[in-house]
């Protein structure tokens, strides 16, 4: 399968593009067209990764309706057909949407980002290595690299910039009830897709969730047409983005875990290492990668897949 790196739906307004998905306007909902770019360091590289899109759209499908009880979600369809039936002017579209399009509420996005981590490693497990803390939180002593901890939130300034910011700062940005509700929604389904994970043989280290608020109303989930409607307008806490991917979160074999050392994942650990081997300086222009790591990666992604929803993609 040839990847795509880039979409074109002429019939719709395109309202950005992220380094992975491009976005578009439907009325009040958003059409989430997740590509085959992949971007490593914060850079997108040239290389298409084939049926990443589709795994990321087909797998965060998967986990929205796992955790739909926990706490409301953008996720409308990622059924092509049903889009289709909503959205009739993408029809036409359909090569380049099917498998990898959803289509979403559209949300005011907060502008932090809530890791919840239940393992330390990568950056957490430099910093307790040095400092004894993780993102300034003393921890207790003695843990080992990969040991397991109590799931932990922490967050992140605005995407892109990498800047953690504590939890008091995430109140001063966004409000007090929303930072405490996205920190509880966050652990919540963390914990609830590790437990899932682990009966699939994964481990889920940490993952990195977006939210956002939909306005919306009391009544009209049950009578959209209810006139009253206009009267009682409700802001919804709402979970948005992907979720629990290979590229927000880290998965491991857990099979082969052992704490004191580091443990392999499913995510671009073969793209990492090689930009790594060949000294790429990590500015743009990244350079192309070999057939063989694309390859490898594809199947990466594949695997983390049918591991978590025991299925092959269809
Ligand atoms: N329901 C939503 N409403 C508005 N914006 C959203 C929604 N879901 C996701 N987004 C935004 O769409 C973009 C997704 O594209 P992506 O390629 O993942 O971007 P990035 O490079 O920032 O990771 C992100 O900016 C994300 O915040
Ligand atoms: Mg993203």
């Amino acid at each position: 399968m040839k990847p795509i790196l880039k979409t074109d739906i002429p019939v719709l307004k395109k309202l950005g593009q992220g380094k992975v998905r491009d976005i578009y306007e439907v009325g009040e909902n958003l059409l989430v067209v997740t590509t085959d770019r992949i971007s490593a360091f914060d850079v997108v590289l040239p290389d298409g990764i084939p049926y990443k899109g589709a795994v990321l759209t087909a797998l965060s499908t998967f986990w929205f309706y796992l955790i739909k009880d926990i706490t409301p979600t953008h996720f409308i369809t990622s059924d092509f057909d049903e889009i289709a039936r909503q959205v009739p002017a993408v029809k036409p579209y359909k090569d380049q949407l099917v498998g990898r399009t959803m289509l979403v509420k559209k949300a005011t996005v907060f502008p932090v980002e809530c890791v919840v981590r239940g393992y330390i490693a990568g950056s957490a497990w430099e910093e307790y290595s040095k400092s004894g803390t993780v993102r300034g939180v003393q921890l207790v002593e003695g843990l080992k690299e990969s040991d397991q901890l109590k799931p932990t939130p922490s967050t992140k300034a605005e995407k892109g910039h990498d800047e953690n910011i504590s939890f008091e700062k995430m109140a001063e940005v966004i409000g007090p009830e929303p930072a405490k509700e996205l920190k509880d929604r966050s652990i919540r389904i963390y914990e609830t897709a590790h437990k899932y994970a682990l009966t699939k043989g994964i481990i889920i280290c940490d993952t990195k969730f977006e939210w956002g608020t939909v306005k919306t109303t009391g009544l009209n989930r049950i009578k959209p047409d209810n006139p009253l409607n206009q009267l009682n307008p409700v802001v919804e806490i709402t979970l948005v983005d992907e979720v629990l991917t290979p590229d927000s979160s880290r998965f491991w074999p857990s099979d082969g875990y052992f704490p004191g050392k580091s443990q392999p994942s499913f995510d671009k650990q073969f793209v990492r290492d090689y930009l790594k081997v060949i000294g790429w300086n990590k500015t743009p222009p990244a350079p192309k990668l070999p057939e063989e790591i694309i390859k490898k990666t594809s199947e990466k992604y594949l695997e983390a897949y049918k591991r978590i929803t025991g299925q092959e993609l269809a």
